[in-house]
């Protein structure tokens, strides 16, 4: 019998109405669109507004048009790997709610966090659970309504993320295609330079750390750009050569989306033309867990069966990693 891997089986993406332009953003705080387009490749990012409305709200919407497009019902789903930073709330998981809100009366779930690298290590380990036999359907969601842990006087984050949110379906594929081979990575000494300083067990809310605002996302720039310009292209450079993978080999390569200038030299190093390189960082921003379902969504067809795509990811911890999948449809 020949080997079982997990194959993307369908992708959906939704990203809120509204645009944040770089425009606006120079009302806000000091900075302006040259700066930001030279130095990060975006020119607007998508914001979610509206009380009450978390990550869930935008993986209903998405999934429920992947389920339509696949002909499936919720009920059908056995699993749903929730990758998120900005679940809706601490606990219980986000993965739970949105069950709930679609209706997967059957599945079991839970959240997944690795910041911008949690869309891979849930395409990972949601593989396992159908490479082993133990699902038929699993749901990979990965998502973040960056907007609610940012600090909107903070330049120099701010005008980096937005939000968004994407799924994929695994499902049992025996003609070869699917999840091929990842190599994941966590250092957490990196923690110093990208986390959240109070809201979990070590500083729990309270009113110092409200005024002193640290519960939005910190991240010192300079040093999370050069881990991620050479860990996020050296790890796709290296499943390439593990696999025997030549540039004219891939298809696709999807890298996260976290700078113009970090996927420019993941393409360098990995010899990929820039024509194979999925970019759409300048409409959407860095969508952290969303990044990469949502290329794989906007260039869903474009895509041949057979074809071999690259994903690769860097993030706060720090994680890093790349996939080589082959596409199933
Ligand atoms: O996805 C998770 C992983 N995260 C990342 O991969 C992000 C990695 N880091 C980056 O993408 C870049 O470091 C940033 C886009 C965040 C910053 O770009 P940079 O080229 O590293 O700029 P910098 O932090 O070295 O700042 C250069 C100058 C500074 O001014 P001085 O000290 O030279 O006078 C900043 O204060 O640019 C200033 N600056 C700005 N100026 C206008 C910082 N932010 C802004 C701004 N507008 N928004």
């Amino acid at each position: 019998m020949s080997k079982v891997h997990a194959a993307i089986t369908a992708v959906h993406g939704y990203v809120p109405d509204y645009v944040l332009t770089n425009h606006e953003l120079e009302t806000m705080v000091d900075t302006n669109d040259e700066w930001i387009t030279t130095r990060t490749g975006i020119k607007e990012r998508r914001i979610l507004k509206g009380e009450g409305l978390g990550t869930s709200d935008m993986a209903v919407p998405a999934v429920e048009a992947l389920l339509k497009k696949r002909g499936i019902t919720a009920a059908e789903i056995d699993l749903i790997i929730f990758c998120t930073s900005t679940p809706d709330r601490v606990f219980p998981a986000t993965a739970n709610i949105l069950a709930d809100k679609i209706g997967a009366k059957n599945a079991w779930g839970y959240d997944l966090q690795a910041t911008c690298s949690g869309f891979l290590f849930g395409l990972a380990t949601g593989s396992q659970f159908i490479e082993s036999g133990k699902h038929k359907k699993v749901l990979v969601v990965g998502g973040d309504k960056m907007s609610s842990i940012i600090n909107y006087k903070d330049r120099a984050t701010c005008i980096i993320f937005g939000d968004g949110c994407g799924a994929v379906l695994l499902e049992p594929n025996e003609e070869g295609n699917g999840v091929i081979d990842s190599i994941l990575k966590s250092d957490g000494s990196g923690v110093d330079f990208l986390h959240q300083k109070a809201g979990g067990s070590i500083k729990p809310p309270s009113h110092e750390t409200i005024d002193a605002m640290e519960h939005y996302l910190y991240q010192e720039g300079k040093t999370v750009f050069k881990f991620a310009v050479t860990n996020m292209a050296d790890v796709a450079a290296e499943i390439m050569e593990k696999n025997g993978l030549a540039p004219d080999d891939i298809a696709w390569l999807v890298p996260h989306q976290a700078n113009k200038r970090i996927i420019d030299a993941t393409a360098t190093r990995t010899g990929v033309s820039s024509d194979k390189v999925i970019i759409n960082i300048e409409r959407f921003g860095n969508t952290t867990n969303g990044t990469l379902p949502l290329c794989l969504w906007e260039w869903e067809s474009k895509f041949k069966k057979g074809d071999n795509l690259i994903l690769a990811a860097f993030g706060g911890g720090f994680t890093w990693g790349s996939i080589y999948l082959k596409w199933a449809y």
